[in-house]
C-alpha cells in the first residue's frame, strides 16, 4: 500500500513514518524543502517537494496514494494561522481527491464542539470539515497535549518546570486535560490502516489519566528530579500569563499564544469509539514523560 505523509518532518510525522516502515508500508513524505526534511528522514521514504499552499505545488505528489495522513498545521504563521489552516486543507482535500485517495488520516485536537474554544482549538476542528470535503474516507484522530521529545506543547510544560522551582499561575493550572504518549498516538494512527470501521469517524484519543495542568507539571518536575511549589493567583489573567510563559519558555510568541489561549479549555475523551475498536495499550503519564526527557537528551 503506498502512504502519504504530510508533516512528516514534524514532531509527530517523525515517530510516524518509521512505524509505518515497520509494519511494510511504502512510505511517500511531503516536505517544503528536501534539505532540511530528507535529514531526518529514512532512506527508504520517498521525499517529494510541495507546499500545501500552493496548489500547483502538488502535481503528481499523490500519484498512486492508496491513504494520505494529514499532519500540517500552520501555527508560527502569526495572526492569519486559521486562514491558511483552512486553505491548506482545502488544496489539499482538492489534490487527493482528484488523485483518486481512498483514506485520509488526520490528527487534529480534542476539546468540545460549541463550547468556547480557543481560536486554535477551533481552527484544528474547521480543518476537520474542510478536510471532510474531499472525495475519501476521512478517519479524524482528535487527541489533547503529546508526550513526547520535540512536541512544542510538552516542551512548554518542560521548559516551565525546568525553569522556574515557583510558580504564580492562573486558573487554567486546574483545567483538566487527557495527555497522550506519542507512541500510543502512532500505534492508533497506524492500527486504523486496516480497521475499517475507523473510515468516515472522528476518534478521540488520550492517555490512562484526566490530569490538571498543575498535576501534569508536578510530575512532569517530578521525573526531571525537581521540587515544583505552584501558588494559583485567580487575578493573573490569562493574557498576563502569555507574556510571563513567554518569558521564560522558547517557542516563539506565533505558537505559544495560540497555545497558551487554549489552557482554558477542557480537553479529555467523552466518546470512547476508538478504544472499542482499536487495540492500543496505553503508556502511564509518568512513564512516557521520562521517555520524552531521555529522548530529548539524545537529540
Ligand atoms: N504536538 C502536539 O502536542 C499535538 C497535540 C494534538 C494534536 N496535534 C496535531 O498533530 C499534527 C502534527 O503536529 P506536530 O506537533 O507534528 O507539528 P510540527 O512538529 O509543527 O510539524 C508541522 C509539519 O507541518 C508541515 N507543514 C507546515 N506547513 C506546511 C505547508 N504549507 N505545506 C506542507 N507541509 C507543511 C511541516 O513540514 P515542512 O516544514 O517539512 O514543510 C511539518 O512537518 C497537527 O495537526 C497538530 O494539530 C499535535
Amino acid at each position: 500500500m503506498q502512504i502519504l505523509v504530510t508533516g512528516a518532518t514534524g514532531f509527530v510525522g517523525r515517530s510516524l513514518v518509521p512505524a509505518l516502515l515497520e509494519a511494510g508500508y511504502d512510505v511517500r513524505a511531503l516536505t517544503r524543502d528536501r534539505s532540511t526534511g530528507r535529514a531526518r528522514l529514512d532512506d527508504r521514504v520517498e521525499v517529494v517537494e510541495g507546499d500545501v499552499l500552493e496548489p500547483e505545488s502538488l502535481a503528481g505528489v499523490f500519484a498512486d496514494v492508496d491513504l494520505a495522513y494529514y499532519l500540517v498545521h500552520s501555527l508560527g504563521a502569526g495572526a492569519e494561522f486559521e486562514a491558511k489552516d483552512r486553505e491548506a486543507a482545502a488544496n489539499f482535500a482538492d489534490a487527493a481527491s482528484e488523485a483518486g485517495v481512498e483514506r485520509v488520516i488526520y490528527l487534529g485536537g480534542l476539546g468540545e464542539t460549541g463550547t468556547d474554544l480557543s481560536p486554535h482549538l477551533k481552527s484544528r476542528q474547521e480543518v476537520e470539515t474542510y478536510l471532510a470535503e474531499g472525495d475519501y474516507e476521512l478517519t479524524t484522530f482528535r487527541a489533547a497535549i503529546i508526550v513526547g521529545a520535540g512536541s512544542e506543547s510538552f516542551e512548554m510544560v518542560r521548559q516551565l518546570v525546568t525553569r522556574l522551582p515557583v510558580m504564580i499561575t492562573p486558573r487554567w493550572v486546574r483545567t483538566p486535560s487527557q495527555p497522550i504518549a506519542i507512541r500510543d498516538v502512532i500505534e492508533y494512527m497506524v492500527q486504523a490502516i486496516e480497521v475499517p470501521e475507523t473510515a468516515g469517524r472522528t476518534l478521540e484519543i488520550g492517555g490512562p489519566e484526566i490530569l490538571s495542568y498543575e498535576e501534569m507539571m508536578r510530575r512532569t518536575a517530578a521525573a526531571l528530579g525537581r521540587r515544583l511549589y505552584i501558588l494559583p493567583v485567580p487575578v493573573l489573567t490569562p493574557k498576563l500569563s502569555v507574556y510571563w510563559i513567554d518569558l521564560v519558555t522558547n517557542p516563539p510568541p506565533s505558537i505559544s499564544h495560540p497555545l497558551i489561549e487554549g489552557l482554558r479549555n477542557p480537553v479529555v475523551v467523552t466518546d470512547h469509539t476508538a478504544e472499542e475498536l482499536l487495540d492500543v495499550e496505553l503508556t502511564p503519564f509518568d512513564e512516557a514523560v521520562e521517555r520524552a526527557v531521555a529522548n530529548a537528551r539524545d537529540e
